[in-house]
């Protein structure tokens, strides 16, 4: 595992193999970390830069190789795009960047030296955003993978962050910055794993084996149990499947006895095959990756436990595959969930809502409040939003705007979609409560109609992550596959409150 460190002292006198330092689009002139770097290297950046070889364009990289002029062999130049735009963000792939092209180079020891001084960022931030970027960018699922013979391991031992400042508050930040991206990764392990090793019992063993590590409260129930709280509508899903059920219930007591609890609620379908409305090849390809809201949620309670905000917060995970069978539920079913109201089935694909909708009702009656679930739950909202950002549903602009804060420290995006009245006659049914899915259009927002059906009034946030969870192919953010989107959102959420009910 990667270490990562602190150091105040100059780049000149770093001795690990390998230097990162950033420079800007803007800069003719370079400054900090670049320019004192730049004069032991006899101006060879300057040189570039005055080629146009570098121009410091987001995302650019320019390896060299030092000849002996400083102890590290590699320094690799990362643009860092223009001044005014400079963010946590850019610190954030700068460092993904750096790490996984120094890793390519065969580095071991690396230093990071962007050019933060210089910058409106702020210092401890933008260690803690390195630190993420670092971690998350050279994040690899390998367990299945066979190292090539006579080929040099290749990874990054050592992350120095190289920083001018108070070295306890740069520390507290690495380390911070550390939690968040190795629960992260640990989201992006269960995500990646095949659906023939991750199956729902499996998740509860993975959730009770983390949470007896990091000194967590877990319960993981079965059908029996399901059956009790009369959860009909995870039932429903799982009837198809021969494998259990599991409903995962994870506890944080950071806060006093009696305060508040924040429930974090993801969907935990370990395989979507669309069921009896059976989806295309294409379409099944990344559907072992249809629990990545289970797994941003056993990750969050992860970074909790070992961030230890001043906050109550539970995370529930109800998980199962979605398969076809003699025994499936068909379209035409009608489900009860727990909270006593009826669904019409009409489409065996639209599992995450009613897996969604036992388990949202279940954080009601445990009295949570607010109650955010993250879900890979529609195709749509890729077509609305791509994958750059989550959609946000809500019912309650306070909590709308605690996500949307969270979301901006952690550089995980979302978009606050509407919700008006007007949408709910598209889940309207003749002979139930409601009906599962509404027609084409406005797909994302009518999934997200049917969860409020779930929550009451309770304050509640909806954030559809199905396109943000998993990434295609690699790119500089990092590999392909499932990304651990929302694990750093929860836990700064959970932060947040933390700090306002201090108050
Ligand atoms: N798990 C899918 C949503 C999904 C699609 C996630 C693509 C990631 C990538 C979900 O269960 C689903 O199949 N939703 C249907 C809903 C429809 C039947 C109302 C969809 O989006 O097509
Ligand atoms: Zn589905
Ligand atoms: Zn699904």
């Amino acid at each position: 595992m990667t270490d990562v460190r602190v150091s105040t002292r100059d780049v000149q006198q770093f001795e690990g193999d390998a230097l990162a330092v950033g420079v800007f689009s803007d800069g003719a002139t370079l400054q900090g970390p670049a320019a004192a770097l730049d004069e032991a290297l006899a101006g060879v950046i300057a040189d570039l830069i005055a080629s146009g070889e570098v121009s410091g364009a987001a995302d650019e990289v320019t390896l060299l190789h030092t000849l002996g002029k400083i102890e590290p062999t590699r320094v690799v130049v990362v643009g860092l795009g223009v001044r005014e735009k400079f963010s946590a963000e850019r610190v954030r792939r700068s460092a993904s960047l750096a790490a996984r092209t120094l890793r390519r180079a065969g580095a071991h020891h690396m230093g990071l030296a962007l050019a933060w001084a210089a910058s409106g960022v702020n210092l401890a931030l933008a260690a803690r955003a390195a630190t993420e970027g670092a971690l998350l960018g050279l994040y690899e699922f390998t367990r299945y993978k066979a190292p090539r013979e006579g080929k040099p391991q290749k990874a990054i031992e050592t992350i120095t962050i190289l920083g001018r400042g108070r070295e306890p508050a740069l520390r507290a930040a690495v380390q911070r910055g550390r939690i968040l991206a190795e629960s992260a990764n640990f989201a992006r392990d269960l995500g990646n794993e095949p659906p023939n090793t991750l199956t729902p019992t499996e998740l509860g063993e993975r959730a009770r084996a983390m949470a007896a590590e990091v000194g967590l409260a877990c319960e993981v129930y079965g059908k029996d149990w399901m059956r009790e709280q009369g959860m009909g509508a995870l039932l429903g899903v799982n009837q198809g499947s021969v494998e259990e059920p599991r409903f995962i219930a994870l506890r944080y007591s950071g806060g006093a006895e009696g305060a508040p609890t924040l429930a974090l609620v993801g969907k935990g379908i370990t395989f979507d095959s669309g069921g009896l409305s059976l989806k295309s090849h294409e379409g099944m390809l990344d559907m072992k990756m249809d629990m990545c809201g289970g797994a941003a949620v056993i990750g969050a309670m992860r970074a909790l436990a070992l961030l230890k905000p001043v906050v109550n917060v539970v995370g529930l995970v109800p998980a199962t595959e979605n398969m076809p069978s003699g025994s499936a539920y068909r379209p035409g079913d009608i489900l009860r969930a727990s909270n006593g109201k009826t669904i019409e089935i009409n489409n065996t694909d639209a599992e995450g809502r009613l897996v969604l909708a036992d388990a949202l009702s279940y954080a009601v009656k445990q009295g949570c409040a607010p109650i955010i679930d993250a879900a890979t739950l529609t195709g749509a909202i890729g077509v609305a939003l791509g994958a750059h950002r989550a959609g946000l549903f809500s019912n309650d602009e306070e909590t709308q705007r605690a996500v949307e804060q969270a979301a901006t420290v952690s550089g995980e995006r979302v978009w606050a979609m509407p919700m008006d009245e007007e949408y709910d006659r598209l889940i309207r049914s003749e002979i139930a409560d409601l009906k599962q899915s509404g027609g084409r259009l406005a797909g994302s927002i009518s999934a997200a109609k049917v969860l409020s059906n779930f929550v009451g009034t309770t304050p509640w946030a909806h954030l559809d992550i199905a396109y943000t969870a998993m990434r295609g192919a690699r790119d500089a953010e990092g590999e392909g596959g499932a990304t651990g989107y929302g694990v750093r959102l929860f836990a700064e959420l959970a932060t947040l409150y933390a700090s306002r009910r201090g108050e």
